[in-house]
């Protein structure tokens, strides 16, 4: 028998429950000639600002040991050209959900965006990212400070005629608080979580291998803290969860669910292989049938805790 592969969240159905992730997708269209697109459940593009942005200088992009680090700098075409070009291809695909990243230096950065976008068709729902630097709390991050957070995601669900989904940051220090202070302020659902920040130096020349000195660190070797950070905040919060960190295997998508995650999202995996999304989603049917699930949704927070 075939399982039901199909999840929701957020008012949104998807056909099954692997999305490709920000930043390592595109606007999507651009893959149409590798992958099926209307096989993928949903994908998101990368973060859009207000303007365009160039984003850093080379080099960005870093190999680690187990993962990636990148400092690409939120490169992107701006809220206006994406709307005009990169959208509406993708109409083509109406099995595969578009959701888009929205980015901004200042609360009404983020909500001239959201604005610009609820006029446009064809978008299943936003994702914030809260990762970027407030320019009116000295650069830190949105996501690392609860207030900013409480702000921030309460004005743009004010703003948003789609659902909000509100993707944490990582580096703070109790994921189940900041995950509670992005649903009580509105958030429609979580992504649980963007990149680690890291870093990478050359022992020789003495100097940081990244322009930007900084980075997010991504895939295999931020996995067990990206499953913990699911499982704690699907504890903390009743919204659902998106969960991602290092998936690359089927295995790896089962586990997230188990923590609590309702559909997951797939990144670095996809600059190794193209295709990884599309596998997962392959992979993902199969095990289901080889474990004769009738639904994948049944997977959602079946991990069993043994009793102390
Ligand atoms: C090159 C690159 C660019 C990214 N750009 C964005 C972005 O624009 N907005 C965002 O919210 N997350 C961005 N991310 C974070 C990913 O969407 C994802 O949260 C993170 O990489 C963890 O998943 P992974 O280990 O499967 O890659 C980016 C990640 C990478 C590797």
């Amino acid at each position: 028998m075939k399982p039901d592969m199909r999840v929701s969240f957020a008012g949104i159905e998807l056909t099954n429950p692997v999305i490709a992730a920000s930043g390592t997708f595109g606007y999507g269209i651009e893959f149409e000639e590798i992958v099926s697109l209307d096989r993928l459940g949903a994908f998101v593009t990368k973060g859009i600002s207000l303007e365009p942005m160039a984003g850093h200088a080379a080099p960005r992009l870093i190999h680690t040991a187990a993962g990636m680090l990148n400092a690409i700098g939120l490169q992107n075409l701006g809220v206006k050209e994406y709307v005009a070009k990169k959208l509406p291809p993708m109409q083509r695909y109406p099995q595969c959900k578009v959701i888009v990243n929205v980015f901004g230096c200042t609360v009404s950065e983020y909500v001239s965006v959201i604005e610009q976008l609820n006029q446009a068709e064809g978008i299943a729902a936003y994702e914030l990212n809260v990762s970027c630097p407030n320019v009116h709390a000295g650069g830190m991050a949105f996501g690392a400070d609860a207030n900013s957070l409480e702000y921030l995601v309460s004005r743009a669900k004010t703003k948003s005629a789609r659902p909000l989904i509100v993707k944490l940051s990582p580096n703070v220090t109790s994921i189940a608080h900041m995950a509670h202070v992005a649903a009580e302020a509105g958030a429609d659902a979580l992504s649980v979580v963007n990149t680690f920040l890291g870093m990478a130096i050359d022992p020789e020349e003495r100097k940081p291998l990244l322009t930007n000195v900084t980075g997010g660190l991504s895939g295999p070797a931020i996995k067990p803290i990206a499953l913990r950070m699911v499982y704690d905040a699907a504890k903390a919060v009743s919204v659902p969860i998106l969960g991602m960190g290092g998936i690359i295997n089927t295995e790896d998508a089962v586990e997230f669910m188990l923590a609590g995650a309702t559909a997951v999202q797939v990144g670095t995996a996809s600059y190794a292989d193209p295709r990884a999304v599309e596998r997962l989603v392959k992979g993902l049917e199969s095990w289901c049938k080889s474990h004769q699930m009738e639904r994948v949704a049944s997977l959602t927070g079946a991990l069993e805790v043994p009793r102390a």
